[in-house]
């Protein structure tokens, strides 16, 4: 019994700890010391300056600008896969046509979040790079993919034209849209600073920075524990409720 009560007190011990070095920096407070600062990163190679912006951005010699649609002085390879988007009978038309699913920045998201390109390989340093976002959902190591398969259909639809799904008017199906229009003052919940029609790559394409910050500057989780580097807070989903009419 005695050892027991201690292999508990074990237990919560050591389970305080990764839930606090997951939680990174508070949201908002910028990219230093942050998930998205790989010299913090537990087993990543650092880089021989610590440079931060270094990983993901070089003022010269960077990737050929043409490799996709946007590439913001991009020093990180590229993702190579074909992913398969999220479908659904429910969803608009316009959102199940999706052509390109890692349009915009989405693509250079996936080039750490694919589990397949080390997420410390970086300029001056291409070819090399240890560590390797390998897990699954509801792990730190956020590897988004299904393992190395290319699929994303089991996440939150990415890569159509916001703005011919939402407003008023019916789905294909009969079934009220419900997402609000991002017109000029459709703002996040919780973050009235930041207006959903500035996420959309273009002013029109949903991305996985439609939701989340990568520099962790204009987000805002509430004060949650874990930042996420979302724009609206978890808490009473304001996230979700900032686009679906529910
Ligand atoms: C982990 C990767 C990563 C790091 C590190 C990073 N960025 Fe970025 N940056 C991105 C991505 C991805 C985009 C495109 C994001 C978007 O469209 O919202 C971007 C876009 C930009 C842009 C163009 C669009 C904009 O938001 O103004 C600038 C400028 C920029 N980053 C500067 C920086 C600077 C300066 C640093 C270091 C202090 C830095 N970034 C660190 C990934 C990164
Ligand atoms: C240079 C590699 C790299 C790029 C590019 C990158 N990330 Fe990350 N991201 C990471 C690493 C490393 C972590 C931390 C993983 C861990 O803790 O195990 C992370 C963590 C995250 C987290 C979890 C944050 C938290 O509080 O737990 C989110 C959300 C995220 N990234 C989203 C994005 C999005 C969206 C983009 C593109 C706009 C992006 N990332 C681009 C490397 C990258
Ligand atoms: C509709 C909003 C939305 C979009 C779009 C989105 N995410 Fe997320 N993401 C979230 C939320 C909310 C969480 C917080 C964890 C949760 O609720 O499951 C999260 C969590 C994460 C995490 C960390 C935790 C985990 O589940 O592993 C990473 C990494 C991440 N997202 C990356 C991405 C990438 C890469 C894309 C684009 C391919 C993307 N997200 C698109 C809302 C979004
Ligand atoms: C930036 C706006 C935005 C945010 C934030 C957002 N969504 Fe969405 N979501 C959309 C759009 C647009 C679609 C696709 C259009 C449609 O449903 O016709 C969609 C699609 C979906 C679908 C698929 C519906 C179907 O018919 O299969 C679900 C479920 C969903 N979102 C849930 C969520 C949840 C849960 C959250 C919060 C974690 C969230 N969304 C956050 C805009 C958003």
């Amino acid at each position: 019994m005695r050892i027991l009560n201690l292999l508990m007190i074990a237990v919560v011990a050591t389970s305080t700890a990764p839930a606090d070095a997951f939680a990174g920096v508070a949201s908002g407070t910028g990219i230093a010391l942050s998930k998205h600062d790989i010299n913090t990163l537990a087993g990543a190679a650092r880089d021989d300056q610590q440079r931060i912006c270094a990983f993901c951005h070089t003022p010269h010699h960077a990737m050929d600008p043409s490799a996709q649609d946007y590439m913001p002085l991009w020093s990180h390879n590229l993702t190579q896969q074909n992913y398969i988007s999220y479908k659904s009978p429910t969803i608009e038309v316009d959102a199940r046509n999706i052509t390109d699913p890692l349009a915009g920045p989405s693509r250079l998201c996936m080039s750490c979040h694919d589990g397949i390109i080390a997420a410390d390989q970086h300029y001056g340093d291409m070819a090399t790079g240890t560590k390797f976002l390998t897990g699954d959902s509801f792990t730190p190591e956020a590897n988004m993919a299904i393992g190395a398969s290319g699929d994303l259909t089991r996440d939150h639809p990415i890569g159509f034209d916001y703005t011919k799904v939402a407003g008023a008017g019916a789905n294909a199906d009969g079934t009220d849209k419900r997402i609000f229009a991002a017109d000029g003052t459709l703002t996040f919940r919780g973050n009235p600073a930041v207006l959903v029609r500035d996420q959309l790559y273009q002013g029109r394409i949903m991305t996985c920075a439609t939701c989340h910050d990568v520099h962790n500057r204009d987000n805002n989780n509430g004060g949650a524990d874990k930042n996420y580097f979302v724009y609206a807070p978890l808490k009473d989903s304001q996230l979700c409720l900032t686009c679906h009419d529910k």
